[in-house]
C-alpha cells in the first residue's frame, strides 16, 4: 500500500479520492495486473481530472488565496501524466517506465499532498 496515514489532510473528501489515486496505482504496479495497464491508466487519467477538479471547486468557494497558484500544479501535472501514459500504453509495464510512474505519480502525488493540499487543508480548517 503505497498510501499513508501521514499524507492524511484531515479533509474527508480530497482524503477518500487520494487513497483511491493510491489504490488505482497499486493496482497498476501488481505485476498480475500486466493486461489491465491500459484499462488501469485510463481510469487514473479521468479520476485525477476529477480530482483536481473537485480539490479546485473547494478552492475557490472557500476563496483560497493560492487557488491559482495550485491549479497551475495540477494543470502542469496533467501534462505529464498524459505523456507517462501514452508511454507506458505504447511499451508497456517495462521496469523503466513502472520506475517511472514511481517517481512521476507516486513521488509528484505525496510531494503535492504533503506540501499544497496540506497548506490548503490548514487554511480551510481554520474557517470553520
Ligand atoms: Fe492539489
Amino acid at each position: 500500500m503505497l498510501w499513508s496515514k501521514t499524507l492524511e489532510t484531515g479533509i474527508q473528501s480530497i482524503d477518500d479520492q487520494h487513497k483511491e489515486l493510491f489504490k488505482q496505482v497499486d493496482i497498476l504496479i501488481d505485476s498480475k495486473n500486466v493486461n489491465r495497464h491500459k484499462e488501469v491508466l485510463d481510469y487514473l487519467e479521468k479520476y485525477i481530472a476529477k480530482h483536481f477538479s473537485d480539490e479546485q471547486k473547494m478552492h475557490i468557494e472557500s476563496k483560497y488565496p493560492k487557488a491559482a497558484e495550485h491549479k497551475k500544479y495540477h494543470d502542469e501535472y496533467v501534462k505529464v501524466f498524459k505523456q507517462l501514459k501514452e508511454k507506458y500504453v505504447k511499451e508497456g509495464p517495462t521496469p523503466s517506465n513502472n520506475m517511472e510512474i514511481n517517481k512521476s505519480v507516486v513521488g509528484w502525488l505525496k510531494d503535492h499532498i504533503m506540501v499544497c493540499d496540506r497548506d490548503f487543508a490548514t487554511y480551510y480548517k481554520a474557517l470553520k
